[in-house]
């Protein structure tokens, strides 16, 4: 038997789950809305916010799962990668945890979690899980990458983006037509009513299976200035077109690297992850190639797409089985490869 406390701060969310024997008890999510006027994350209010709400934040997720602070076998947390002084408040955190009940310490690499999101349970609810060697696309704000997942702490990255990772170019594109931060949402919202051939937006070409989206995102930038000299109300007027179509793009270059990874790798079980896995448009053009190349597809539910405490105490389990654990001088870190 095994309960274990998982703890999310790399970014601006804090979150709190409690995972035990593989099976979801809680998972306690607080977002920090702090953030929306500037357009982006503040690094030092969101690890002001972190420190204020990681407290309440356990509590809720103890209560939820109605279990006390002494049933927990060990305490996860992300160590990277992340914003360091959002990571510090989470594993400063999980060390005191760790010291005062004395149970492990187990660190876990965020990128990894987000993919083993695929392996939660939850109670009276069936899941289709996939076997290894599976492809997974790990598509969040901070990174892009497609993975071969070998097994649950196995995985080799065989393409990533050499700049802005897919939801940077969702969350600056959205910025320039004057959207609120995070800007995929509202894109995604948006694009659902609007013609996604309306515009033209160039792909960028970049060799084997690595992204690129910083090009993009001018080319856009540049696009959108250039029509507002023309018509001030350019963006108001066109503002659910401009959505599609430069969600159009943004996903065809993803999957024109993903087809390239199955041919590549003869693997056809393809899963998604990370925070742009929960745009509609995405899912669906992921549906529509399964259907023509035969893939087997596993799409996160939306709660396990953002980040959330679950994919950590998840990640936790699986190396709290191999008794992988973590020393009480381990420092968070902003880069962490696995
Ligand atoms: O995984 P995540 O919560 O944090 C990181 O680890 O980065 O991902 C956040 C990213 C943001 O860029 C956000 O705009 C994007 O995920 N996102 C979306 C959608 N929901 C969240 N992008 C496109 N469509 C969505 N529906
Ligand atoms: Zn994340």
């Amino acid at each position: 038997m095994s309960t274990i406390l998982g703890i999310e701060s790399s970014c601006d969310d804090t979150s709190a789950a409690i995972i035990k024997d593989g099976y979801l008890l809680s998972n306690v999510i607080a977002n920090q809305s702090v953030h929306m006027i500037y357009g982006g994350v503040v690094p030092e209010l969101a690890s002001r916010a972190h420190q204020q709400n990681i407290i309440p934040v356990v509590d809720q997720a103890l209560k939820k799962a109605d279990i006390q602070k002494v049933d927990i076998s060990a305490v996860a947390f992300t160590r990277g990668p992340g914003l360091l002084g959002s990571l510090l408040v989470g594993t400063s955190f999980a060390k005191s945890f760790s010291l005062a009940m004395d149970v492990p310490l187990v660190e876990v690499n965020h990128l990894q979690a987000h993919i083993l999101v695929h392996f939660i349970k939850e109670l009276e609810k069936d899941k289709n899980i996939p076997e290894f060697p599976f492809l997974c696309l790990l598509v969040s704000g901070g990174h892009s990458q497609l993975v071969v997942v070998k097994d649950y702490l196995e995985m080799e990255i065989i393409g990533q983006t050499i700049d802005d990772a897919a939801g940077e170019a969702f969350d600056k594109c959205a910025k320039v037509i004057g959207l609120p931060y995070p800007g995929g949402p509202v894109v995604d919202k948006n694009a659902q009513q609007g013609n996604k051939n309306a515009f033209t937006f160039n792909k960028p070409r970049i060799k084997d299976l690595d992204y690129s989206f910083s090009g993009l995102k001018t080319s856009f930038l540049y696009f959108i200035r250039d029509k507002v000299k023309e018509n001030p109300d350019f963006v108001k007027n066109n503002l659910m077109d401009l959505c599609a179509s430069i969600q159009y793009t943004i996903i065809e270059v993803l999957m024109d690297k993903l087809e390239k990874a199955v041919k590549l790798t003869g693997i056809k079980q393809i899963a998604v992850a990370g925070g742009v896995s929960a745009n509609s448009g995405l899912r669906n053009a992921l549906l529509e190639r399964a259907k023509i190349y035969k893939w087997e597809t596993f799409i996160p539910e939306f709660k396990f797409t953002t980040d959330n405490a679950a994919m950590i105490a998840i990640t936790g389990y699986y190396k709290y089985l191999k008794k992988e654990f973590a020393s009480q001088d381990i420092a968070p870190l902003a880069r962490f490869p696995y």
